[in-house]
């Protein structure tokens, strides 16, 4: 499902907003024999500003790729700042670190190659300041167990947001089969159940189709 002017409304607004980055554009010819599933470049300047908004310092993402989404946030930092990103893929892993040392980031972020379950429950168990802003964006069936060990990983004011929960409607599916659909079903009960947060999710149409974020601050511990 989509519509020609969902495109033409983020070209409009993208030309205006997101105007020639000649480092993002040279990560996006890089990229172009990964999956093309980045974050689009409004949504990439929306990470970057939640980042800037929340102060972060601590940057946690689940899910590579190129690392397009990760120099979004990464540019967020203040010098001290630090963000560390989780691939599966080794070969994603290589093509994001060069993005990430193309972009001067290379000091900042980190990228970490692993099943991201791994990955996390090392992380947890290195005992580190907690995440201000953590990104899921790998697997989708498994997003509910990245999303547990995120809030396991917060402080009070951390923010994290998942990409593709609704996937074209998909959510709302409730007999599906569909591992993926049957995950962020589970996220969203997850979310909804958990008192230490406020949660919600926002619908998104543009050059990623019918998808949408789901938000969730953590309010208590
Ligand atoms: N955040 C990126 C896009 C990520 S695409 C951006 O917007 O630029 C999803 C990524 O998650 C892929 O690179 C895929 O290899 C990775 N992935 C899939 N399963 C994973 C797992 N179990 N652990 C870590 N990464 C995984
Ligand atoms: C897919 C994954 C993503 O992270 C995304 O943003 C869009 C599509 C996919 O696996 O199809
Ligand atoms: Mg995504």
């Amino acid at each position: 499902m989509s519509d020609d002017r969902w495109n033409a409304v983020d070209a409009y607004t993208t030309a205006l907003l997101q105007p020639a980055d000649p480092v993002l554009e040279a990560v996006i010819r890089d990229n172009a024999a990964l999956p093309t599933i980045a974050v689009s470049a409004a949504q990439g300047q929306f990470l970057n500003l939640l980042a800037l908004a929340i102060k972060a310092r601590r940057i946690l993402e689940v899910g590579t790729l190129g690392g397009y989404s990760a120099i979004w946030m990464g540019r967020a930092l203040p010098e001290d700042g630090r963000l560390i990103s989780l691939e599966l893929d080794p070969h994603h892993a290589e093509v994001a670190r060069r993005n990430i040392a193309r972009a001067g980031l290379e000091s900042k972020v980190e990228v970490r190659v692993g099943a991201a379950l791994d990955s996390l429950a090392t992380l947890k168990d290195e005992g580190g300041e907690p995440f201000d802003l953590v990104f899921i964006d790998a697997d989708k069936r498994t997003t509910p167990e990245y999303f547990s060990a995120a809030v396991d990983m917060s402080h009070p004011g951390s923010l994290i947001v998942v990409d593709n929960v609704v996937r074209e409607g998909r959510l709302i599916d409730a007999d599906s089969d569909d591992p993926d659909t049957k995950g962020m079903r589970r996220l969203i009960e997850q979310m909804g159940a958990d008192r230490r947060l406020s949660a919600t999710v926002i619908q998104t149409v543009g050059v990623k189709d019918w998808d949408g974020f789901a938000f969730a601050l953590v309010i208590g511990t």
